[in-house]
């Protein structure tokens, strides 16, 4: 038997993606001994002459087109993988529809006979606030309400049976390089303006690359992981110990703007629209509503990490400082592609550039 065929197969659903490609990396990296990784990997994707789809292919990714809310085109992407690693786009599709996507692709995927399924997470932020209405994200609650449905479903790690794990994560601190954490003005006088509504609160960031770890964890420790949600993170962030931290790594200057609210959103054009870009599936959520729960669950901090869990599993993953370092951040701040695909594909919502001037 050729190794190639001895390896197990895991289907990626937003595989083109920041987080996709992240995992993909990690899944198809050598193992910590050296040995080749044990994984293959096919990506679905609704356009694999895309250039992210492409470069996926130049990793030996097989490409495979469809929509994950196209559950033929899911059911056939699935048939012979091991695993799934499925992360569905609230950006995209509307909370309904993920809601309803997540629930079949995992029923899709027993059918199928794989063996290990992840859900890439968020926390289920309505629920855990006691359903105030406050803290209602749509793209957070999506996803926990299919990870309280999969709670509710068996795990058994055999030959014939499906396991099931949630990876639940968090803003990428990758989003430092561009958009909502990055600095928004750069001042005459050379200081960056790290502006948010975060008040007094903090961001459980993650490193895509660490993201990309717990997945590939998750993967190859299927007995450990099995019926279990792994709530990570890379490293506690408020915007002061952002500031500080920034300043240390690349003596710049730099400053925290605590902004209220509604000025925050100021700083973009077209915050009305629905936060999916495909629309609304029933009921209408905005940008701005939709970000305005997001910011109160770190200005309040809601969402709650076990830190010496994540350190223990993860011993060499990023701080905000050792991320900085890595990435020559300072330097490479909106430098590189864009990060999230969704933004790349639609620019609907934009900075609002005579504002942030002023900052
Ligand atoms: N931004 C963050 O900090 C963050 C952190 C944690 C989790 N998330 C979550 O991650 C999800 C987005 O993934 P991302 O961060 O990697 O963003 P991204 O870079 O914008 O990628 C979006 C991915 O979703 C895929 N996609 C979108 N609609 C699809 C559909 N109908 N069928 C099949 N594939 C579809 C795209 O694939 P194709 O275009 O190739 O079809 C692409 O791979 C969102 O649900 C978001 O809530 C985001």
């Amino acid at each position: 038997m050729s190794s190639i065929s001895s390896k197990k197969l895991i289907l990626v659903i937003g595989a083109t993606g920041a987080q996709g490609i992240a995992v993909i990396d990690k899944l198809l990296a050598p193992s910590e001994d050296g040995s080749p990784s044990p994984y293959l990997v096919r990506a679905l994707t609704r356009d694999p002459t895309h250039v992210r789809a492409k470069n996926l292919a130049s990793k030996g990714v097989e490409l495979v087109k469809g929509r994950f809310d196209d559950f033929k085109a899911v059911a056939a992407a699935l048939q012979g993988a091991y695993g799934a690693y499925v992360n569905t786009d609230g950006f995209t599709v509307a909370e309904e529809i993920e809601v309803w996507s997540g629930i079949r692709i995992f029923e899709l995927a027993k059918q199928a006979g794989v063996k290990h399924y992840v859900w890439s997470n968020l926390d289920y932020s309505f629920k855990l606030t006691g359903y105030n209405p406050e803290y209602r994200c749509s793209h957070y609650d999506g996803k926990g309400r299919v990870a309280d449905f999969m709670q509710a479903q068996p795990s058994i790690v055999s030959g014939r049976d499906m396991t099931w794990s949630v990876v639940t994560s968090g803003p990428y601190m990758d989003m430092l390089q561009q958009g909502v954490f990055g600095p928004f003005n750069r001042r005459a006088d050379g200081t960056f303006v790290f502006a948010a509504p975060i008040g007094q609160g903090h961001v459980p960031m993650i490193a895509l690359s660490d993201l990309g770890f717990f997945a590939r964890y998750t993967f190859d420790n299927r007995e450990l992981t099995s019926g279990k949600d792994l709530q990570v993170a890379s490293d506690l962030v408020g915007w002061d110990y952002l500031v500080s931290t920034f300043k240390k790594v690349t003596g710049l200057n730099a400053v925290a703007l605590y902004q209220p609210m509604d000025e925050w959103f100021e700083n973009f054009s077209g915050t009305e629209k629905h936060v999916a870009n495909e629309g609304p599936g029933g009921e209408f959520v905005s940008w701005k509503t939709n970000f305005t729960a997001w910011w109160s669950l770190w200005r309040d901090d809601i969402i709650k990490r076990d830190w010496e869990w994540i350190r223990k599993v993860n011993p060499k993953g990023h701080t905000l400082e050792t991320w900085m370092r890595a990435y020559n951040y300072g330097e490479t701040i909106n430098s590189g592609p864009t990060l999230l695909k969704n933004v790349e594909d639609t620019k609907s919502v934009t900075m609002n550039k005579e504002r942030i001037v002023q900052l």
